[in-house]
């Protein structure tokens, strides 16, 4: 009989509400929570995608105040490559492990149709090898060191423009897989009215192809408000610099130019500020769940469904893990024993074809004999034939010859006693011969 689901316990469950005597404690909860997160620490990770040199660097030196690993990548990649690099950052005693991840090479290569593709399978792979650590016997996701991409921060050229397409396309490809932040970069290039209209058209283009970017949460009420506004401003324009420059009595982070001072945190200067209190100061939270709750949760179901496993039966019961083992186990083992066939059989097609080749060749070797055969019969009669030819012309000279030879002796002993006669004789027996 199957066990009652956790639905129906809770439907026959009845809530009532009572009151407490004195203070027992729990209300300590939240502190503990805190307490073990900050024991714990934090990591988080930043993926940059932009143009080699659009300031990607400079921007995240800008936004933790601190100096990074720095390489400056050339124009000549031949793909676009991700390079991970992660830190150990302490503020008070919040200990937080920060990876930045850079697309170094990105929009360089003159054929940009496959620019998106080794991003989303970094993203990809970090959420697989969750996945796996997730899928193990014995998982230590406690001190697992998750690096799924928490936020993209995708650099918009600052054309005044509008998008490009490689703009267009990787977001797009990316939307359902990590939250993206888009910026205009080195906004300090483009004047207040061109940005003004720059920041109306990037949002249309969004919209009008269906790219969806990361909202900044208005569900909780706290950053509701603030939220809501900073929505209003995306896309972020800012502006990057780690150079310190003397404005009235202060030292402030600016860029200085001969017309003038581009102070980073100056609210009226750029959008920095706004970035970095959405990005740090109030949604680093949401950021990570959104990545576990909705771009890791999207990945784990396509995979999961991919394997075979389903909540419910084509009947709408619960799926048995078991059932759906045992089911992959036959689809598998049955795949497993037709390729096998399949090989068993190009095996004996391999067989039989080498060996009516080999038959065709015996069957050829044996008629270059017979040829053979017969040459060398053909030969051997004409010399016998010869042969004999020779023996009877042979036979003939040596009859020819005793004839002469009788003759000559013949002819000698006449002379000897009738040497007159002996003519006479001769050419008698000569003209009797011939
Ligand atoms: P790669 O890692 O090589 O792709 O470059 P990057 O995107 O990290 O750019 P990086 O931060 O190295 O900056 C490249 C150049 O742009 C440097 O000379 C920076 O000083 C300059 N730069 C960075 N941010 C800004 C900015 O906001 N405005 C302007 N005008 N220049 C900037
Ligand atoms: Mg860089």
């Amino acid at each position: 009989m199957p066990l009652p689901g956790r639905g129906q316990l809770c439907k026959n469950e009845e809530k009532r509400n009572l009151s407490l005597g004195g203070h027992v404690g729990f209300d300590s909860l939240p502190d503990q929570l805190v307490s073990k997160s900050v024991t714990q620490g934090f990591s988080f990770n930043i993926l940059c995608v932009g143009e080699t040199g659009i300031g990607k660097s400079t921007l995240m030196n800008t936004l933790f105040n601190t100096t990074f690993e720095t390489e400056e990548a050339s124009h000549y990649e031949n793909a676009v490559r991700l390079r991970p690099r992660t830190y150990d950052l302490q503020e008070s005693n919040v200990h937080l492990k920060l990876t930045i991840v850079d697309a170094v090479g990105f929009g360089d290569q003159i054929n940009k149709d496959e620019s998106y593709r080794p991003v989303v399978d970094y993203i990809d792979m970090q959420f697989e090898n969750y996945l796996q650590e997730e899928l193990k016997i014995r998982r230590s996701l406690f001190n697992y060191h998750d690096t799924r991409i928490h936020v993209c921060l995708y650099f918009i050229t600052p054309t005044g423009h509008s998008l490009k397409s490689l703009d267009l396309v990787t977001m797009k490809k990316l939307d359902s897989k990590v939250n993206i932040i888009p910026i205009i970069a080195k906004a300090d290039t483009i004047s207040k009215s061109e940005l003004h209209k720059f920041k109306i058209k990037i949002m249309s283009e969004l919209v009008s192809n269906g790219v969806q970017i990361y909202q900044f949460p208005t569900d909780d009420e706290a950053v509701a408000e603030i939220n809501s506004v900073m929505n209003a401003h995306l896309p972020f324009a800012v502006v990057g610099s780690t150079e310190e420059v003397k404005v009235g009595n202060k030292l402030v982070r600016a860029r200085q130019y001969p017309w003038g001072v581009v102070q980073v945190e100056n609210e009226s200067h750029c959008d920095f500020v706004k970035l970095r209190e959405m990005l740090i100061r109030v949604n680093m939270e949401d950021l990570r769940e959104q990545t576990h709750t909705r771009h890791y949760e999207l990945y784990r179901r396509c995979k999961l469904e991919e394997m075979g496993f389903k909540d419910t039966d084509p009947d709408s019961q619960p799926f048995s893990l078991q059932e759906t083992y045992e089911t992959k186990r036959k689809e598998f083992l049955g795949e497993l024993q037709k390729k096998e066939e399949e090989m068993r059989q190009m095996f004996v097609n391999k067989v039989k074809e080498t060996e009516s080749e080999l038959k065709e060749k015996e069957r050829e070797l044996h008629e270059k004999f017979e040829h053979l055969k017969r040459i060398h019969q053909e030969e051997k009669r004409k010399v016998e034939e010869k042969r004999r030819e020779l023996e009877e012309e042979m036979n003939a000279f040596n009859r020819r010859k005793l004839a002469v030879e009788t003759l000559q002796s013949q002819s000698l002993q006449a002379t000897s006693q009738q040497p007159l006669k002996k003519d006479k004789d001769k050419k008698k027996s000569r003209a009797s011969w011939w």
